[in-house]
């Protein structure tokens, strides 16, 4: 059937999209209706409120909210709201953090809160002129902003520097602005976005009203934006013990887990193809807190991977050290977080989130994220050199297992009392369930 296309989608009801997706798209199944349905929320006020986040809702995706208790984070226990769907993400974060919590936690420190943007414009004269010309205008950009950045500078932000970037040798007639941001508890896209707009602004206006010639007037506006690369918002977490608290109930040593667990960092530095798994780990537990606390993961994940490359070759986000018997382990990382604005003080679950971490500021938070992202590693990178990263991951996977079979609820019991001591896989899984049914793998695929 050829699909059709539609113009004024967005004009539709909610009911009129569902209408015509069902119509055009799903034969009119009244099941797949139903099922959108199902997944509004039975308050209509909160349903209105995730229905306008984007354009086009038709209904609500869930994912799971789980807590990973026990993180003590510079001698403060919190119990850390994570949002993911991978089944052993938030039981390898709690079992890492009760492991830390027993060997004195987390301690975690922000360097830097500092976010950068650009204006970034073609210029046709000479760049000796450009800078002349920037110099004596450079205040303008912050009178003609006065009013724009009074509430961030009466909070203690602002704009922080302002700088003419020449990129000109990479790309012909291409300068920047580059300007530097603090916003406080905001993320800052919005604040920053506004005031390059209006730094675009000036710089026309200025060159307009200069009494520079002709030719030197001419300025392209390519674009405005903030960069979501800030490698000067950095918090860093750490954890440390002596090495023979180490000791993890597998054949290993002490000592042999603390130096495998070394090489295996080491690995992930000098070694792309690890580092990518090693750091989507990491953002394993960085997502789900930057997810559940209402923030912008795309942005967090894509800064964190352009720092994992700064010094030339993609590498891993945490380090290690071993001195004197003591064992360090530690994430350092660029996190711009907003405990206000976007979906913080909308979305009912990201308010409950931040409820629960207290009601934290940007620091803070940027604290307890960078741990859970440390957490993560620390609970993966044991796993994978000891008893490998299967036998976690598959006895939580066993419940989407039995969960796809259709498994009752005394299958589930017996299923997983069988599992208690054993691999699980796929297939054992399988195995086992067709022995109780009394069923062949083929009666399975028949349904
Ligand atoms: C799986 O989601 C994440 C791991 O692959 C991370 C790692 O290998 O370090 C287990």
């Amino acid at each position: 059937m050829t699909k059709k296309a539609v113009k004024g989608f967005s004009k539709l009801s909610k009911r009129g999209k569902i209408e015509w997706i069902a119509n055009e798209y799903l034969e009119n199944d009244q099941n797949c209706i139903h099922l959108l349905e199902s997944y509004w929320h039975n308050d209509e006020k909160v349903q209105k409120i995730h229905d306008e986040f984007i354009e086009n809702t038709i209904s609500n995706f869930y994912i799971p909210f789980g807590i990973a208790p026990n993180f003590l984070i510079n001698d403060e226990i919190f119990c850390v709201p994570m949002a993911i769907e991978e089944s052993s993400v938030v039981a390898a974060a709690a079992k890492s953090a009760t492991f830390w919590m027993e060997r004195g936690g987390f301690k975690a420190e922000v360097i830097s809160t500092t976010k950068i943007g650009h204006v970034h414009f073609a210029w046709y004269g000479e760049y000796t002129t450009l800078v002349e010309f920037f110099n004596s205008i450079k205040n303008k950009f912050y009178e003609g902003t006065q009013e724009l950045t009074a509430n961030m500078r009466a909070r203690g932000g602002g704009i922080k520097d302002i700088q003419l970037v020449n990129k000109s040798d990479l790309e012909p007639n291409y300068y920047q602005i580059m300007a530097k941001f603090e916003t406080c508890e905001a993320m800052g896209a919005n604040f920053i976005n506004s005031l390059l707009e209006e730094f675009s602004k000036i710089l026309q206006r200025e060159l307009e009203s200069s009494t520079l010639p002709d030719s030197d007037k001419k300025i392209l506006i390519i674009m405005c934006i903030l960069s979501n690369y800030t490698p000067e918002c950095i918090v860093r977490s750490e954890v440390s013990c002596p090495i023979d608290q180490l000791t993890e109930g597998t054949d290993l040593s002490a000592k042999e887990f603390a130096k495998k667990f070394e090489q295996a960092v080491h690995v992930a530095r000098i070694e792309p193809y690890r580092a990518t798994t090693h750091n989507k780990g990491i953002f394993n537990g960085i997502d789900a807190v930057v997810i559940a606390t209402g923030n912008d993961f795309r942005a967090i994940e894509a800064c964190g991977h352009t720092y994992a490359s700064r010094n030339g070759s993609y590498s891993s986000l945490t380090d290690v050290e071993i001195t004197n018997d003591i064992f360090k382990f530690w994430i350092e990382i660029p996190l711009a977080l907003g405990t206000v604005g976007g979906l913080t003080s909308l979305h009912p679950m990201v308010k409950f989130a931040h409820q629960l971490l207290g009601n934290p500021d940007s620091k803070q938070l940027m604290k307890v994220i960078a741990s859970a992202g440390l957490a993560q590693n620390f609970g993966a990178i044991r796993s994978l050199v000891t008893t490998g990263i299967q036998k976690g991951h598959m006895k939580m996977h066993l419940l989407n297992i039995l969960n796809q079979l259709g498994a009752s609820e005394n299958e589930r019991v017996q299923i997983k009392s069988f599992f208690e001591n054993k691999v699980v896989s796929h297939q054992a899984v399988v195995n086992r369930f067709c022995e109780i049914r009394g069923i062949t793998q083929n009666d399975l695929t028949k349904n």
